[in-house]
């Protein structure tokens, strides 16, 4: 039985620990089931697939070739002054694509998108981004996104998906499973017998209508393949979201930094989804899933070292160069290792969060990712973290892209609020055990 790269990593990260681990209050276990069963073989590798590598450049196929592609983009919109000066867009793409004319021609024309943006800040609430080209700027990463359970310490946020792009997330990351009793996929955290945010089509239809009704916003939306299928399953439950007709289809791959667009030319082409999945990607057959980690690395997974080093841990063996040339994902979602029943497994470590989503200290985002900025010589692309909302102060992990990107962050704009009542220290609750249980059954097929 395969088990997903979750669980492999977790269990990577208990046999190979360089790490001192963080210790967490754990005198009101109450809660906790302990599950019973006995280990057999540790995994001896880190979440790992097909890697690919590219020696030379594809030429790939373009959206207007591959799909009708009419273009919603010729809109006015509340564009400011700053827009103006860089409305002569230039067609940068190769192949010959349908959308020229109105590229060329000046930023100016009715809005044919469905609804008036309700952010009055055009480019993903900073206007000096549209310039900007997608790999230069720094984004907040929503770890696990569709696992919210309010006031609950099992999940990894608090808020939904449409309030984490409300408040500025613009990553999104989710892992897709096959649950044994359903044939459609879900997202599930490790295996869906136990933790199941439900049906992929339901979330990615709540994140298309935060697109359609935000026409001057791009979002990247990373997918975890847990079983390693192939992305003819995914494809028809993606497609009849209707989140495609957003979707970017990049004109080579791999892109490298100076190949991807800026963010107005995304936002005039309407190409304002990102998809990205980690493993059997097959860009020439689905244009519109992108291979990651041809085309962005990412720091250790499921961090519980403080220190939070810099390095490329996928993909494997990486040249430095390599690495240089494209974008990259910092993994900030700190976890602590719990031992039960003799095993370890590791949780995001909610009492840590306000120092972990912080602007400056010892373990904070702000600092890792300056350190990031140091050992290579650019910001990370994204910052990965668990329950965003959480920090020095609400809105403080977007403090601290806002400093990266040399912009400046409305402080008053965080964060949405939920029901029920934030219980983050207050013990351990069900969910949490649905998840160590189903980490230890994972652990316990391998
Ligand atoms: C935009 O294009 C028009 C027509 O080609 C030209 O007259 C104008 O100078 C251009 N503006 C800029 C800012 O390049
Ligand atoms: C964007 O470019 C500036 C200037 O080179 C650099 O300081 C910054 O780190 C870059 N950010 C990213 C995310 O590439
Ligand atoms: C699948 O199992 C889960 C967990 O036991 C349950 O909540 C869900 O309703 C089941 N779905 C179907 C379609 O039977
Ligand atoms: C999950 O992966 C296994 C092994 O590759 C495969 O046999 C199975 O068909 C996959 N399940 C689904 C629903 O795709
Ligand atoms: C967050 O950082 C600020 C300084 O930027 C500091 O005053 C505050 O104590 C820190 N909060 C936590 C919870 O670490
Ligand atoms: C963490 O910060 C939030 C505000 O951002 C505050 O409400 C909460 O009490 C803090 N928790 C701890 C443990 O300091
Ligand atoms: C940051 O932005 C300011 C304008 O707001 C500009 O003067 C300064 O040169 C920028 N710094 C960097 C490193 O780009
Ligand atoms: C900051 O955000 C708040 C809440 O969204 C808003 O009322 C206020 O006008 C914003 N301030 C600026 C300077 O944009």
């Amino acid at each position: 039985m395969k088990v997903s790269h979750t669980a492999i990593a977790v269990m990577a990260a208990l046999c190979s620990r360089h790490a001192a681990a963080i210790s967490v209050d754990l005198s009101d276990t109450s809660d906790i089931t302990f599950v019973h069963g006995s280990r057999t073989v540790k995994a001896d590798q880190t979440a790992t697939g097909t890697y690919v590598t590219y020696t030379s450049k594809i030429t790939l196929k373009q959206a207007s070739e591959t799909q009708s592609d009419t273009l919603t983009s010729t809109f006015t919109g509340s564009f400011t002054s700053d827009f103006t000066t860089a409305t002569n867009l230039t067609e940068t793409e190769t192949g010959t694509g349908t959308g020229t004319g109105t590229e060329t021609g000046t930023v100016t024309g009715t809005v044919t998108g469905p609804a008036e943006p309700s952010n009055t800040q055009p480019c993903n609430n900073h206007v000096e981004f549209c310039t900007r080209k997608y790999s230069n700027i720094t984004n907040i990463a929503a770890h696990n996104s569709p696992f919210v359970r309010p006031g609950n310490s099992g999940s990894n946020q608090e808020l939904s998906v449409t309030t984490q792009l409300n408040d500025g997330i613009r990553l999104l990351q989710a892992q897709i499973q096959w649950p044994s009793n359903s044939s459609a996929p879900h997202f599930c955290h490790t295996t869906c017998d136990l933790l199941d945010a439900g049906p992929i089509t339901e979330w990615l239809t709540t994140v298309r209508k935060w697109v359609d009704d935000h026409p001057y916003d791009v979002i990247t939306i990373l997918l975890g393949n847990g079983n390693y299928s192939h992305p003819s399953l995914y494809a028809p439950y993606i497609e009849k979201t209707g989140i495609l007709k957003y979707a970017y289809h990049p004109p080579y791959l791999p892109m490298s930094l100076d190949d991807w667009p800026t963010l107005e030319e995304m936002i005039l082409r309407g190409k304002r989804v990102v998809m990205f999945l980690d493993y059997e990607a097959d860009q020439e057959e689905y244009p519109w899933l992108l291979d990651e980690f041809s085309q962005m690395w990412e720091t250790p997974f499921d961090p519980i070292d403080r220190t939070f080093p810099c390095t490329v841990q996928r993909p494997p063996s990486l040249s430095d160069t390599s690495a240089k040339d494209r974008l990259y994902y910092m993994n900030h979602n700190l976890n602590a290792e719990f031992n039960v029943f003799g095993t370890e497994l590791l949780v995001p470590a909610v009492s840590l969060l306000n120092e972990t989503n912080n602007v400056t200290g010892y373990g904070s985002l702000g600092l890792s990712a300056n350190n990031c900025r140091t050992d290579w010589g650019r910001a990370p692309n994204f910052l990965n973290v668990d329950y965003y909302n959480y920090g020095g102060f609400p809105g403080s992990v977007f403090e601290v892209a806002a400093q990266l990107n040399n912009v400046t962050y409305n402080r008053s704009s965080c964060c949405g609020t939920t029901s029920a009542a934030p219980q983050l220290q207050s013990g351990y609750s069900a969910s949490l055990v649905a998840l160590m249980t189903a980490m230890l059954s994972a652990y316990l097929m391998l």
